[in-house]
């Protein structure tokens, strides 16, 4: 029998906050983009891709990841993937998604940053059409890059303040902390995008904290270590600051040793709002419900837990507060449904 743990995770409404859509791209649709742009890649099979999928760090992954998108070329291109990823988690239950997109690892292989723009932006307006999931874009600055590409990146972002709605900051952490994008953030800021951060996925607390000081995040993506610091925990839980954590992600980059040392129960019992998340879903072999199924085991996670996840997911979105009452509501409609009067 399907534990009442279960059918929550399978069926209340969720948001999903940190995922990329490039991690989105599943190897049958990585080989057939590469027959049909051309492409040579080092894999012949799916077989070839997935065992390509072994990482010790979060390097190992970025290198397979920035190979894989190397097949993303044409505006449908980027559609097909995301309109994959909608239709894919609709079935889980996900009523609204905030969705990172890397342009300066396409721009650098010369597509244009509109092409990128267009093929993502036209799958979320058919699905907020025909499935009736809403969506926020947020543009990610590669870290690993300059801060004058930054600023370039930036400058295209301006022309598409309609669809961008926040920037964030992603790639490799290790060497390029937060404060070398002060800067750049401060800008974002000023033009009117919202902030959020990768921060503590591999680095000290310290990058949590610069990443509230210094760039002005409202959101931090990761944020596991700030768990390592008493203080930066009571001050995530009293300014309520939400964590994007991502436990699949985090067991197969080694960040944790296995599931049971996912920091998601230890952010609840502190009173963070923490929120559950895919990241790079075909990479990382688990997609938003097996996230929650994932915790929901490890940690024998209470049904209210599971229910507090699902609510923190609309509660730590971007959304307008009318939006965001209207989906908890969904939530507490569907607990009726489940649970027999
Ligand atoms: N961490 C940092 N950068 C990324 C990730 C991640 O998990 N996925 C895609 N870019
Ligand atoms: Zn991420």
């Amino acid at each position: 029998m399907t534990s009442l743990v279960h059918q929550l995770i399978d069926t209340l409404p969720k948001a999903e906050l940190h995922l990329h859509i490039e991690g989105t791209l599943e190897p049958e649709m990585m080989l057939a983009l590469a027959k049909r742009n051309k492409i040579t890649l080092p894999y012949e099979t799916v077989d070839d891709v997935r065992a390509a999928y072994q990482f010790d760090n979060l390097q190992d992954f970025l290198d397979v990841y920035y190979l894989g998108m190397s097949v993303l070329i044409e505006e449908r291109d980027f559609h097909d993937l995301t309109w994959a990823y909608l239709t894919k988690v609709h079935a889980d239950g996900l009523t609204h998604a905030e969705i990172f997109f890397d342009p300066q690892a396409h721009m650098e292989r010369g597509i244009a940053f509109e092409t990128v723009l267009a093929g993502i932006t036209s799958a979320l307006e058919q699905a907020h059409k025909e499935l009736g999931i809403t969506s926020k874009l947020i543009m990610c600055f590669l870290r690993h890059l300059s801060e004058e590409e930054a600023f370039d990146t930036l400058a295209c972002a301006c022309k598409h303040k309609d669809h961008i709605f926040a920037v964030g900051l992603d790639s490799s952490e290790q060497g390029h902390p937060p404060e070398k994008f002060e800067r750049v953030f401060a800008q974002a800021r000023k033009e009117g995008f919202v902030a959020v951060a990768h921060a503590g996925e591999e680095g000290p607390p310290e990058n949590v904290e610069n990443a509230l000081d210094l760039l002005g995040v409202s959101r931090v993506d990761h944020g596991n270590s700030a768990l390592q610091d008493a203080g930066l925990t009571r001050r995530l839980a009293q300014e309520q600051t939400p964590l994007t954590m991502c436990p699949i992600s985090n067991l197969r980059l080694k960040g944790i040793p296995d599931l049971s040392a996912a920091p998601v129960k230890k952010a609840l019992d502190a009173n963070l709002l923490v929120t559950v998340n895919s990241d790079d879903p075909s990479y990382f072999g688990g997609y938003l419900n097996d996230n929650y199924r994932a915790v929901a085991d490890a940690l024998a996670l209470t049904e209210p837990q599971i229910v507090t996840l699902a609510r923190n997911s609309f509660k730590a979105s971007f959304l307008e507060d009318s939006e965001k009452q209207t989906q908890l509501d969904r939530i507490d409609a569907q607990i009726t449904r489940l649970r027999p009067a």
